[in-house]
Order: C-alpha cells, then sequence, then structure tokens
C-alpha cells in the first residue's frame, strides 16, 4: 500500500508529466493553427432522397448570409450509393432481423452469412480466388501490405512515391527494406528493380486513380515490369471500384488488365456507398494474411447490416451502369464550363477534378466563401494530405449533380477565384500532372 504522501507525490510526478507534455502539445497546435492546417470539421447532413444537398448550420444564427440547406461538390460518395433505395433496404432488413452489431471478431462469434457472401461477391468482382473483408481500406492495406513483407524472408517494397497514408503505413509497418520510385515513372521503377537482387521476393505497391490529383497509374507497364523481375503487385483501387469498368470492378478491369494485379484492395465507403474495406487476390495470399494480420484477427468485425447494404450496392452496381455513365457524363460537363470560364484545372481523364490554389490560407478562403456566400460546400485540401504549396480544391462532379447545380458552381468559382487573385494556378507537384490552359 502507498501511504499518503507517496500518492500524492506520486499524483504530483503525474500532473507534472502531464504539463510538460501538455505544453508540447500545445506549441504544435498553435504552430499547424499559424500554418493554416487547422481542421475544423463541417458538419453537412446529408439528406437522403435530396443529396448531393445537405442540412448545414456553418454560422452563427445572427449571420444574414448563413445558408441552411448547402449543395456538396466533394464528397467520396462517389455514385451517390449511400442513398440508393436498394441499399437502404437492404441495410434495414437486416437490422431488423439480425440486430445491430456483429458481436465479436471474426474468429470469436462474429463471423456472419453476410460477410461471407460479400467475400465472395467481391472475389467474383475481381476475378480472384478468394476476398477477406476489414473493417476499412485503411486498415486492409496496412494490415495485408505489413502482413506480407514479415512474411516473406528478405522481402523488398518498391512504393509509388505519391501512395496513400494508408499503403505508406503498411510499407513502414512491414519492416521490409523500401524503394520509393517517382510518381508513374516506370523508367525509374525498372531502374530500382534491376538494383535488387533477383533472389528475394518484391512487392510493387500502387494505386490506380491517385484521389487527389485524379492521375490514372500505368497499370499494364508496371505489371508487366513485375512479370521480368518476379514481382508481385498491390494495387490500390480505392478510388476506382464501382466507378471504372463495365461491372465497377475498376480502373484496372476498365483497362483490360484486371487479371494481372496480385492484389487488389478496395473500399466499400466510395462507390459503394457504405463502409468497410478488403483484399481480393489469391487464396495463399488471402489465407496468410487472415490468419496473420493482427488488423483482421483483433478487431470486431463489421456489422451485418453493413455487410449486407455493401453486397447490395456491388451487386446493383455490377448490373446496372446508369450511375457510373452519368457520373462520367457529369465530370466531363464540369470540365467543359470549366474550361469556358478559362478556370485552370488538373485534367486526367478521370472523375476528380481539382483546382491548385498553392497556399492553405488562400485554399481556406476560397471554400469559406463558396460555403457563406453560395451554399456550395467544396473542401480545401491542404498539407499534410497533399504536399505544401499544392494545397488545391477537389471537386468530385457526381450522377446526383444536376447540370444546373454544375453551372452555379463554375459561375461562383469564377467569382471567388477572382476575388482570391487565384484563378486556378499552375499545378505543381508530380510531373504527370497535366493542366489545361
Ligand atoms: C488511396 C486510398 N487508399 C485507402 C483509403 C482508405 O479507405 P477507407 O476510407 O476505406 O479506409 C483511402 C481513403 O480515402 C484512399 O484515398
Amino acid at each position: 500500500m502507498w501511504s499518503a504522501r507517496q500518492r500524492s507525490f506520486r499524483g504530483f510526478l503525474r500532473n507534472y508529466r502531464t504539463i510538460i507534455g501538455e505544453d508540447v502539445l500545445r506549441d504544435q497546435l498553435e504552430t499547424i493553427k499559424r500554418e493554416g492546417r487547422y481542421r475544423s470539421f463541417l458538419t453537412p447532413d446529408r439528406i437522403a432522397g435530396r443529396y448531393p444537398q445537405g442540412q448545414f448550420q456553418p454560422f452563427a444564427d445572427n449571420d444574414p448570409r448563413a445558408q441552411r440547406i448547402v449543395t456538396s461538390y466533394c464528397s467520396n460518395d462517389y455514385l451517390s450509393m449511400g442513398q440508393h433505395p436498394v441499399v437502404i433496404s437492404a441495410m434495414l432488413a437486416v437490422l431488423r432481423t439480425h440486430g445491430v452489431g456483429s458481436g465479436g471478431t471474426r474468429n470469436i462469434s462474429g463471423t456472419c452469412s453476410y460477410h461471407t457472401s460479400l467475400e465472395q461477391e467481391l472475389a467474383s468482382l475481381h476475378q480472384a480466388e478468394k476476398a477477406v473483408l476489414f473493417s476499412s481500406c485503411f486498415v486492409a492495406n496496412e494490415a495485408a501490405i505489413s502482413t506480407l513483407g514479415k512474411s516473406l524472408p528478405g522481402c523488398v517494397i518498391f512504393s509509388d512515391e505519391n501512395n496513400h497514408a494508408s499503403l505508406i503505413g503498411g510499407v513502414r509497418h512491414s519492416g521490409c527494406r523500401k524503394h520509393i520510385f517517382r510518381h508513374n515513372d516506370v523508367k525509374h521503377l525498372a531502374s530500382l528493380l534491376a538494383q535488387t537482387d533477383p533472389a528475394v521476393p518484391k512487392i510493387i505497391v500502387f494505386e490506380s486513380v491517385y484521389s487527389m490529383s485524379g492521375a490514372v497509374s500505368p497499370i499494364a507497364e508496371i505489371c508487366d515490369l513485375a512479370d521480368q523481375y518476379g514481382a508481385m503487385t498491390f494495387l490500390d483501387e480505392v478510388h476506382a471500384v464501382g466507378l471504372y469498368g463495365p461491372t465497377g470492378a475498376g480502373m484496372a478491369d476498365h483497362l483490360h488488365v484486371g487479371h494481372r494485379p496480385t492484389i487488389i484492395s478496395g473500399t466499400l465507403s466510395k462507390g459503394f456507398g457504405v463502409y468497410g474495406g478488403y483484399i481480393a487476390t489469391n487464396s495463399v495470399i488471402c489465407d496468410t494474411v487472415r490468419s496473420c494480420a493482427p488488423g483482421f484477427i483483433f478487431t470486431s468485425s463489421i456489422p451485418p447490416a453493413v455487410a449486407a447494404g455493401a453486397l447490395s450496392s456491388i451487386r446493383h452496381l455490377r448490373t446496372c451502369s446508369i450511375a457510373r455513365t452519368a457520373l462520367h457524363q457529369k465530370a466531363q460537363l464540369l470540365k467543359r464550363l470549366l474550361l469556358e470560364a478559362n478556370i485552370r484545372f488538373t485534367e486526367h481523364g478521370t472523375h476528380i477534378v481539382t483546382i491548385l490554389i498553392g497556399d492553405p490560407v488562400q485554399s481556406r478562403r476560397v471554400s469559406e466563401m463558396l460555403l457563406r456566400q453560395y451554399g456550395m460546400y467544396v473542401q480545401h485540401i491542404n498539407f499534410p494530405t497533399v504536399p505544401r504549396g499544392t494545397e488545391r480544391l477537389r471537386i468530385t462532379p457526381g450522377p446526383t449533380h444536376a447540370n444546373y447545380m454544375l453551372h452555379q458552381l463554375v459561375m461562383a468559382l469564377k467569382e471567388v477565384l477572382a476575388v482570391s487573385g487565384r484563378q486556378g494556378t499552375v499545378p505543381v507537384g508530380s510531373s504527370s500532372e497535366s493542366n489545361i490552359q
């Protein structure tokens, strides 16, 4: 037992340590605020049936310019499947019959028929032997790459310099030797592969559609190199599944190379509009990951209703391309309108449209003006999501944007960019980013 004196001394030490730690944290937060990177989360409550409109109380009630209904132009629910009646009724039915939570980890009482059906559907979507479900694709990427890297003695990983944080995390936690290749630069990747011992296992990690620029990777060329050097490929299709290919299997499938990547990872929360993540690959890799990855083993499985909603969304999008076609039409219309308005943007032929601002304070300002004055929600994207100096607006037009909404957005953009003195700056960053003047 501690005496009262000892207890009080321990309390003093604990407080003392906390105060020192808090000072450091406060200083760091001050720096973040000074650099215009402090994140305040907006609360646009989406209205099912009326999306992309949402209810929103962004500013004080006495602000005459406050807008209550805003139109969102930056959601990753790319196809509006998050409000699709098929998905909503599938989820409601399972909520009523099976309740809310899954009740456990996959191994201990947390697997239900919806999890296994969903894994089978995902394997079939990607024409893979098997799929493994995770609570998100962040977890899927981190868990699968780190587990594979640890399981393959001497493995060397080759990672695109613009890869998402979840892929970077996976590479780091694998403990493997790594090479970072220049963004989408096949020649650089080839030279790094050529310098590596032919006998060691290798994994090339990259994305199909890069989320912050919309750039597409040279999937076929990277798979050619993988074949030449005996490497596995890990392709993140997070911003492509549901959206590209005749059945929504992603960009690789759209480019007729869907069978080539060794492992495809995807999310259920963007194109499919629900929640969760997965990998689809061969049985040996799936079995290794589900047997060894802590991110799969030691966490509760996704709720049955979530699995059922994702399953119904995937099944719907495999056979119905109305939303997919509309998404690409809206993206084309937006780009045409931006061109006509002489607003510069990055163009990679995908659904992601970015306008480079190049300054954290200005990008926040432009975004706030759109929201306050026009009731339009376009999130500014700042460091660390994008490199410093490449701060941007990221617009994701979707099938539920009426044409007039895109016209209104471009008119508003023209005005706010003029006020801020930025007509969309010349893009900086990756060399593959092109710009339409
Ligand atoms: C390229 C990429 N991979 C993985 C993820 C993580 O996906 P999830 O939202 O399912 O965790 C994201 C999230 O935005 C992403 O952009």
